[in-house]
């Protein structure tokens, strides 16, 4: 049996998803409940082919595990084909500009393109030319909305309601496209956001006055409902400004007992790949109570699912 199909189509106003900056607040509320209705629709079996004969282009030009992956589900899901291009075998390794390869790809008509680059403003490169929506699955520190959108989708699921509540962001601040999407997201829904980090790691702007900065775990913590920790992005850094992971766990590693300064009920997320004895310690990584690790993974497909099905039937009457 198929979900129940909606007759209203609401309809989102951005064209591509290159960053949460391209999203207005009702596009972003249209895509977490949308990204709701698909988690129901996974669990109960019901999910509508609503890309059935659509092709997805996946451009990852950088290493990725969960974001290539949960696209890929999501599509699948969707009754969607994905078309793989590997960077590694292509014709920018005979000197074909970027901009040719795009226009190249663009030019064989895929309904949508998800890409990854470490460029920073890529995917603002490829919706230049691209005829189809353009849906970044990250690029350098700037961006990543899909993994703010599932990390939002997993706070809400979580606690019923985000609004109001206290997230801390520990880490690696400066260098990380998830942290700086998640500080354009979720003071938009109502979060109380805070960021941790040595000096070295705080970027020496934050996009909004309201972000609390502090450089110590006992200083942040207290009070946060909801707390995530950052890889650090040494692929990023210009030289070594952390002294060894040992020297970083000892002052900003998660533990059980760090958890705990937050408060007993708060919950510990990561985007991935964590690092186990850097991030956090075993214990607290196998804690799938308190790290809601594999509810971030799991969230990914109905998010990312919510995502193509409202960029991609843009204009169509909706499907659901
Ligand atoms: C992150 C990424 O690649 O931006 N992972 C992810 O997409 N889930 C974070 C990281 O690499 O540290």
């Amino acid at each position: 049996m198929q979900a129940e199909r909606r007759s209203d189509s609401p309809s989102l106003s951005a064209r591509n998803l290159t960053g949460i900056d391209d999203l207005s607040d009702s596009d972003i509320a249209l895509i977490l409940s949308r990204a709701q209705f698909y988690a129901d629709a996974l669990r109960d079996g019901t999910v509508p082919r609503v890309l059935e004969g659509k092709i997805i282009l996946s451009l990852f030009f950088e290493d990725s595990t969960r974001t290539r992956t949960s696209f890929d589900v999501a599509a699948n899901r969707l009754g969607a084909d994905v078309v793989h291009w590997n960077a590694e075998t292509s014709s920018l390794k005979k000197g074909e500009s970027f901009e040719d390869t795009v226009r190249t790809l663009s030019a064989l008509g895929p309904d949508a393109i998800v890409m990854r680059h470490k460029e920073f403003g890529a995917p603002l490169t490829v919706a230049k030319i691209a005829a189809c929506p353009v849906i970044n699955g990250g690029d350098s520190w700037r961006a990543h909305p899909t993994q703010a959108l599932l990390d939002a989708l997993t706070l809400k699921r979580h606690f019923g309601e985000i609004e109001g509540r206290t997230v801390a962001i520990i880490g690696d601040i400066a260098h990380s496209r998830v942290a700086s999407s998640n500080m354009e997201l979720l003071p938009r829904l109502g979060v109380k956001l805070r960021v941790i980090a040595p000096e070295v790691l705080m970027p020496e702007k934050l996009p909004s006055d309201d972000i609390e900065k502090f450089t110590t775990l006992e200083d942040g913590l207290p009070g946060a409902d909801a707390v995530i920790t950052l890889r650090l992005q040494k692929e990023r850094m210009e030289s070594a400004l952390i002294d060894s992971d040992a020297a970083y766990f000892k002052a900003f590693g998660m533990t059980h007992e760090r958890l705990d300064l937050a408060g007993k009920d708060a919950v510990l997320l990561d985007p991935g790949p964590f690092l186990r004895g850097v991030q956090i310690d075993d214990a607290l990584a196998d804690d799938r109570s308190r790290f809601l690790y594999d509810r971030q993974v799991a969230n990914g497909a109905p998010t990312r699912m919510a995502v193509l099905d409202l960029f991609m039937n843009k204009g169509a009457s909706s499907p659901l």
